[in-house]
């Protein structure tokens, strides 16, 4: 085992500098891998390896020259790439200056390291425009165990007058391998996260949003690219990114014609209709890109991405979370106190910790009845919560559960008192018929005024409920004619300051709430990133909570983000049994949406089984390491595990995800991430009351017999769901 010592020294060599002759070479080093810049005679900073780190960090400044590309603009592999004078190739960042020139040179100046921690490292590089008093700052924030890195940039001038920035890249990575294989995304409401991998060809391909909020919907902004071939889960070498930003978002990937072996990646905020006017000496900070690499396949990059996610990123990453029980699939918009009533009762009879009320209760003069009206009035509705919300906290208290409430506070929908109070807070143009999207329109939020309404709206409800215990904030619309009244003759800036307008509203509930759990909420998964998850607990997948298609989108979310953020409900959803429904949820931060009235005796026994088993085993899911065992996308039985830090406890849930005659587990699925020394007790648990199990094993197994031969889960289309617990015996 790697000594805290041996640590502390790796860290600080993180970026060490190796100065020859005019060349300065950087190397941003992890735990495995590194990262050199190194600028080249006419002090253009270039990214000259990306890869393995190499055992002696001496060997970084020899690396350029190995490389012959028959391209003598030298134009490929900039740090940054600029516009406008020598270097032709696609932008990180455009600009015209104050006076309208449109070039830009930008040259290595300096560099700098500050050791954050033990293991945290931020390298600075200064990059300045010989001929105009312009600055980009490049920054790189390293996690050395974790192999992580956030890369953004800082742009700042001080020219007589505004420069307008036409593009502005958060980072500019250079690969050089034998072919690139892209993964990406797309989807749309209750079909989030489709994959789709292809050979790079060449060219720029771009994935990009310009939906404004909601920027997710079609596309999300987080991708995996391989290297020489395409990564298997345990092979291959392999980058997996995402950007930390909830709005528009560009992502350029430029493999180059010749060498056709350079791909280039500039991630950033969308520039569409988003050209920013930069005042002098203002700095312009752009979202990180963060990434993780690994020679070891999508696992293993995965699993070091989920490790920083929680201790760095995601709220309380490394805590605990609230199972709850939802009433949105139950009641829709129609409930009243007496309904609620039963429910609470329904959230102590089911188990779970919290009850959590859904939209549907404000608006008096609009009431909230339907989805067409209210947004923006967050009063509590008389007629069907006369006593308030206040009474409902109480009420749940007394039935020894705790409360959580749904809101939408960046929305308003016509049919509102605020609409009609503040007509200059709403993001639409004047000369042109409003368009909704789900009945509703998007407050401006680069308007400091709408940010305090916005902030209200949270405040208020934990100072008239202090004890509150958790809030979904949803976001349902895009938006349509992106006019700001409060921003003027600067409307191009609407995109990128209703999203700053946004983190200054969440860095303010953040400062008087630090730990209140949250739900990151947008129609489903319209706004899973790491700019927003920085300030919440958890996010909602999916509307879609048919537990096959589950499967199916937790899969494809766990290569980014970690099973304790990921909230998974039960519902009426789908045709597979409870038991289906529960043991796909229980991979990640586990709630119901149901009507528990109509559960069966035996479904109730078996949701109270399965809770039990869950708080025995949601440290492992929430904090261990997440193995992807076998592909729902190619298999008849998807399977996953998770492993706790010690190697001594584990579960593997499988499932049946084609119906075809005869599907099922036809051979034993190797486990991983176990001690191959240690003994383990095998056992299948969440065990439908009057059933027994599948498993025709013996009840203890070496750790080397699980990863090597396997257990065969024995699913098939009597058994379609087999949970494993396994422990370690002395
Ligand atoms: C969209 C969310 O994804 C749902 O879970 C629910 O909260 C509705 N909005 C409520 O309008």
């Amino acid at each position: 085992m790697r000594s805290k010592n041996y640590l502390f020294t790796a860290c600080l060599m993180a970026a060490s500098i190796f100065a020859k002759a005019q060349v300065v070479t950087i190397a941003v080093e992890t735990q495995h891998n590194a990262l050199v810049l190194q600028t080249d005679a006419g002090k253009n900073l270039k990214m000259v390896y990306f890869g393995a780190k190499l055992n002696d960090a001496k060997g970084y400044a020899g690396i350029a020259k190995m490389y012959k590309p028959n391209d003598d603009s030298g134009i490929l592999d900039d740090a940054y790439t600029p516009s406008g004078s020598a270097n032709l190739a696609e932008p990180a960042i455009t600009v015209t200056h104050a006076d309208g020139n449109k070039s830009l040179d930008l040259q290595y100046v300096s560099h700098a390291v500050t050791k954050v921690d033990d293991n945290v490292s931020l390298l600075t590089v200064t990059l300045k425009d010989p001929a105009y008093p312009f600055e980009v700052k490049l920054y790189y924030k390293t996690f050395f165990k974790e192999d992580v890195t956030e890369q953004w940039s800082v742009i700042k001038h001080n020219e007589k007058g505004v420069v307008t920035l036409n593009k502005f890249g958060s980072a500019n990575l250079n690969f050089k391998a034998d072919g690139f294989w892209l993964k990406q995304y797309h989807g749309n409401w209750a079909s989030e996260m489709k994959p789709e991998e292809s050979k790079l060809t060449h060219g720029i391909k771009t994935i990009d949003s310009k939906l404004g909020t909601r920027a997710n919907l079609y596309q999300p902004s987080t991708f995996i690219i391989s290297m020489d071939k395409p990564a298997t889960e345990d092979e291959g070498k392999v980058l997996l990114g995402s950007l930390e930003w909830s709005g528009n978002f560009r992502l350029d990937f430029e493999l180059s014609p010749e060498p056709s072996n350079y791909l280039r990646l500039i991630a950033g905020i969308n520039n569409a209709a988003a050209e920013y006017h930069l005042k002098p000496n203002e700095d312009f900070v752009t979202p990180a890109l963060v990434y993780t690499y690994s020679e070891h396949g999508t696992g293993d990059a995965s699993r070091k991405m989920h490790r920083w996610a929680r201790k760095y990123k995601i709220v309380d990453g490394e805590g605990s979370r609230l199972t709850l029980l939802n009433n949105w699939e139950s009641t829709y918009f129609d409930f009243n106190e007496t309904k609620l009533a039963q429910l609470f009762k329904d959230t102590k009879k089911l188990g779970v910790d919290m009850f959590l009320l859904d939209d549907g209760w404000f608006g008096n003069n609009h009431p909230r009845n339907g989805d067409n009206a209210g947004l923006g009035d967050w009063q509590e509705n008389k007629l069907k919560l006369p006593n308030g919300i206040s009474a409902l906290v109480k009420e749940a208290d007394a039935n020894g559960v705790k409360f959580g409430i749904w809101i939408e506070p960046e929305m308003v929908n016509p049919a509102s008192d605020l609409y009609k109070a503040h007509p200059d807070w709403v993001i639409k143009e004047s000369g042109r018929p409003e368009k909704y999207f789900r009945n509703q329109l998007v407050l401006d939020l680069t308007n400091p005024k709408v940010q305090d309404f916005v902030f209200g709206v949270v405040d208020n409800l934990f100072i008239k409920n202090p004890s509150l215990a958790y809030i979904k904030w949803d976001c349902n619309a895009v938006i349509y004619n992106a006019n700001s009244q409060y921003l003027k003759k600067d409307q191009s800036h609407l995109y990128t300051d209703y999203v700053r307008g946004l983190y200054k509203v969440l860095d303010r509930v953040r400062a008087k709430y630090p730990k209140v759990p949250l739900m990151l909420c947008s129609g489903g998964g319209g706004r899973v990133d790491y700019g927003a998850l920085k300030y919440f607990t958890e996010y909602w997948p999916s509307d879609n909570t048919d537990p096959l298609e589950r499967v199916f989108i937790q899969w494809e979310y766990s290569y980014f983000f970690p099973a304790i953020a990921s909230s998974n409900h039960i519902t009426d959803w789908g045709k597979q049994p409870l038991k289906f429904k529960i043991d796909v949820a229980m991979m990640g931060k586990m709630g119901f949406d149901i009507v528990v009235s109509k559960l069966n005796e035996q479904e109730l026994a078996y949701a109270h089984i399965a809770l039990k088993n869950y708080n025995g085993l949601k440290d492992v899911i929430w904090h261990g390491d997440q193995y992807r065992l076998q592909s729902p996308w190619v298999n008849d039985v998807a399977s996953l595990m998770y492993v706790n830090d010690s190697k001594s406890k584990a579960v593997v849930f499988n499932y049946l995800v084609n119906n075809r005659y005869n599907a099922g587990a036809k051979a034993p699925i190797r486990f991983k991430g176990l001690d191959a020394t240690k003994t383990y007790s095998v056992k299948e648990i969440n065990l439908y009351p009057g059933t027994g199990t599948v498993l025709e094993t013996e009840p203890k197994y070496k750790g080397d017999f699980l990863m090597n031969v396997g257990i065969n889960p024995q699913v098939s289309a009597f058994h379609t769901s087999v949970v494993i617990q396994l422990d370690e015996v002395q």
